[in-house]
């Protein structure tokens, strides 16, 4: 069933970005400043920095996401002397494209870059794309990107054994990534997967165990991982929306799972250790219990902020 509530995401760890990126500071002496929101999603972010005065180059893969942004972003321009063209662009791309899109649009001093990954509640919960568990009738899909070749049905009717054992591996241990390939490998002997009841029917036949959380979403989330090619896109990313930064700047990066922040984390690490940056918390910064309870989805959540020297 399509989501009619209009709040469509539930931006996490807002104050603590702002803070992070240290807009209060960049709006009073480099006003100039500029923000690039490589997930900018439906602007709960964004709509601080531009508010703030700052300008924002939005990014996102989301279509519709990207539309409902331009009305939030429009209404967040600090005076009606700014055109909305100067007060942030946005622009329909994946964020592996980051360094082109920076220089097509001619965006200099960029002082700021957030990532913040995965999906969006909208796009969780809509039940159109194929990302969410409770709607058994949707198409399995999962492609963030409309425009990618292979759907997440598509992996399920076609990869070998070994290929799906490695895919579900990424979020389950190894035992369960194997009784999944093989219950997948015995259903598609009788039926091709279609949709998110088909992959449902074979998660429910290997009898996952449930725990706080429920027992299809880390298989769901390793299949959407796989179709988006979320961790290697990362990885290859981080590198140049590090480059775009002047020096100073900060990248700021939210992840959902241990394969990101890994990956994030490493990445950092090795910034530092060439001596390009600097890790601005120790630790990452995790959502407050407050947080968790008004919007769940934060529970996972990890801030990760290095500063460009
Ligand atoms: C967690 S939501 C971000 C929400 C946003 N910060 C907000 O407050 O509305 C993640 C967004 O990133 C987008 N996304 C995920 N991977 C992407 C990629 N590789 N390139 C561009 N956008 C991506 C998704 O479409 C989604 O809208």
């Amino acid at each position: 069933m399509l989501n009619t509530k209009k709040i469509y995401h539930e931006p996490v760890l807002v104050k603590e970005v702002c803070d992070g990126l240290q807009i209060d500071k960049l709006a009073l002496l480099n006003h100039q400043a500029t923000i690039v929101d490589a997930t900018v999603g439906f602007g709960g972010h964004s709509f601080w920095f531009v508010k703030k005065g700052l300008f924002v180059l939005g990014i996102d893969v989301d279509e519709f996401a990207i539309s409902e942004c331009e009305k939030k972003l429009a209404k967040a321009c600090p005076s009606r002397q700014h055109s909305l063209t100067g007060c942030f662009k946005l622009v329909n791309s994946n964020f592996r494209n980051i360094k082109e899109i920076v220089k097509a649009n001619s965006i200099t001093n960029i002082y700021g870059v957030l990532m913040d990954l995965g999906v969006s509640s909208y796009q969780l919960t809509s039940g159109l794309r194929g990302f969410s568990f409770l709607a058994r009738d949707a198409d399995l899909d999962m492609r963030m990107d409309k425009n990618l070749a292979v759907k997440a049905s598509d992996v399920l009717n076609f990869f070998s054994k070994k290929e799906l054992v490695n895919l579900f591996s990424v979020c389950l241990n190894y035992n369960y990534s194997l009784r999944i390939a093989e219950s997948v490998i015995s259903f598609r002997k009788t039926k091709n997967f279609a949709t998110v009841g088909d992959f449902l029917d074979v998660l429910e036949s290997v009898g996952l165990v449930s725990g706080k959380i429920n027992p299809a979403t880390l298989p769901f989330l390793a299949l959407r991982i796989f179709v988006n090619s979320e961790l290697s896109v990362l990885e290859n990313s981080l590198p140049d929306a590090f480059s775009v930064l002047e020096k100073g700047g900060r990248l700021a990066v939210i992840s959902f799972h241990s394969g990101e922040d890994r990956i994030v984390k490493n990445f950092f690490n090795n910034v530092q250790k060439r001596k390009e940056g600097v890790i601005v918390n120790k630790k990452p910064i995790l959502p407050s219990i407050e947080e968790i309870r008004l919007n769940p989805r934060a529970r996972s959540a990890k801030l990760r902020l290095i500063e460009k020297i």
